[in-house]
């Protein structure tokens, strides 16, 4: 057809062939478009790896590009254990349809609300106990939320800011507290962590005294930058990992086989991004659908998005040396990394140790609480049935409540510094005199 119509232009000229002018102006602008949207498709993952008789633990399963990621695993006949906040209705229907349409049946679902860190250590618990130890081949770490712009600061269960609490510290805490399970793994086993990444990292606003933006006003209207904050803390946090992980000394003195790997899906039309993007708004959501074209066009879908996390997944050749995370976007390993934080191992082995310092205290606290409560209700003749609506510890909680992080750590070390995100340093006697300032 298109060979018809040139030779017909060549030979009998532009009045010959219908439509010409129309033609003429639609198949440049389609060709634009095509372009642009292959473009803004990103790469696609070549890598496959047969997943029969592995393990995957998955948080963030159940939706976006963690559902998609689902799916693949679960048609390559990986045993998937997704992690669910709650085991409702959707969530268990969502299994079963990956069930039906998978003909998988080994698709499992764990109750591990990243909003509460105790339902955190209850899952891991529960994995560590089994004796001999489970297999387990890879961990993906794809739940995330971000509060979308002009709404308030919102808070986890443990009275903590919610995207802190969910993109990093219920991570940190689910990967350490499993650390015991990857390490036992066979020395033949290619054991993969990924950790799903965002380029809001970049745009971090990351000051480690006052990680909660309680100092600091919380910027409701800008909240990319406590969103990139945990993305970037996440960051830093698997690179130290990965670190600790080779540094460990198996009893069969076998290399490790445990790599951690950063994977940035880039920009998806996901629910996530939706949200984020409407505010909750009916008329940003009619805007948003006036709009469609253009983010139809610039986005990925949850599909494209997944290439990346799949690659982290699946390739075979992850470059060396061990202990070094690797960071992938584009279905390519990146190593230069805008954020300086990315690239300071002693800062990253810092924010490690101080996470576990503020993991701990929260933990207390929200022990304390439940404590409480139990007892509340036993004194009210009511019986708690662990529900999530008789709990309510800290919902008011504010830094005050739970002991900030660079409180902890003036306790528990010494001489160390706090380092902003600019870099600027604040001596402990800065801190001492701050407190002191703050008490008179
Ligand atoms: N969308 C983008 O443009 C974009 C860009 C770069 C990076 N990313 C990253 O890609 C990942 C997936 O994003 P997405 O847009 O596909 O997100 P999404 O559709 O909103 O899915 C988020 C997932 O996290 C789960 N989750 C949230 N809070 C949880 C909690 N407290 N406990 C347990 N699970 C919880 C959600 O479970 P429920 O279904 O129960 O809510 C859901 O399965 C995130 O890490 C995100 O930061 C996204």
């Amino acid at each position: 057809m298109p060979l018809n119509i040139i030779q017909t232009l060549a030979t009998e000229g532009k009045d010959a062939v219908p439509y010409f002018d129309q033609i003429a102006v639609a198949v440049p602008v389609l060709g634009v478009v095509s372009l642009l949207k292959t473009y803004f498709g990103g790469s696609t993952n070549t890598w496959q790896r047969d997943m029969h008789g592995r393990v995957v633990i998955m948080t963030g399963g159940t939706s976006g590009v963690g559902a998609e990621i689902a799916r693949e695993l679960a048609q390559k006949g990986a045993q998937l254990i997704l992690l669910v906040r709650e085991h409702t209705t959707y969530a268990a229907e969502f299994v079963d349809d990956l069930r039906a349409a998978s003909g998988n049946e080994l698709v499992y679902m764990e109750t591990c609300d990243l909003n509460d860190l105790h339902s955190v250590r209850k899952f891991a618990t529960k994995w560590l106990d089994n004796q001999p130890p489970r297999r387990l081949d890879t961990v993906i770490c794809c739940a995330a939320t971000a509060t979308p712009p002009s709404v308030e600061r919102k808070y986890s269960r443990d009275g903590i800011e919610e995207m802190l609490q969910v993109n990093y510290l219920a991570h940190y805490h689910l990967l350490t507290l499993l650390e015991p399970a990857l390490k036992v793994q066979p020395p033949d086993r290619d054991v993969r962590i990924v950790l799903t990444s965002c380029v809001a990292h970049v745009m971090a606003d990351l000051d480690f005294s006052d990680l909660q933006f309680t100092r600091r006003k919380y910027p409701t209207y800008s909240p990319w930058r406590a969103f990139g904050a945990s993305k970037l803390l996440l960051n830093m946090f698997g690179y130290e990992y990965q670190r600790r992980l080779a540094a460990y000394e198996r009893p069969d003195k076998a290399p490790c086989n445990v790599r951690v790997v950063m994977a940035d899906p880039g920009m998806m039309r996901s629910p996530s991004f939706k949200r984020f993007i409407t505010c909750g708004s009916v008329l940003l959501l009619l805007l948003y659908l006036v709009f469609w074209p253009f983010w139809w066009l610039v986005l990925k879908t949850s599909k494209q998005g997944m290439q990346s996390i799949l690659y982290g997944v699946f390739c075979g050749e992850l470059p060396a040396p061990i202990e070094e995370a690797v960071y992938i976007q584009e279905c390519d390993v990146r190593s230069h990394m805008a954020r300086a934080e990315m690239n300071d191992k002693e800062l990253q082995k810092e924010v490690f140790d101080k996470t576990k310092l503020m993991v701990e205290v929260i933990e207390k606290k929200s022990a304390i609480d439940r404590k409480k409560l139990e007892e509340k209700l036993k004194k009210e003749g009511k019986a708690s049935n662990g529900s999530k609506t008789e709990y309510t510890p800290n919902s008011t909680a504010s830094d005050e409540k739970i002991t900030p992080i660079e409180e902890e750590d003036e306790e528990s070390t010494t001489g160390s510094t706090t380092t902003t995100a600019t870099g600027s340093a604040t001596s402990r006697n800065d801190k001492k005199k701050r407190n002191r300032k703050r008490k008179t």
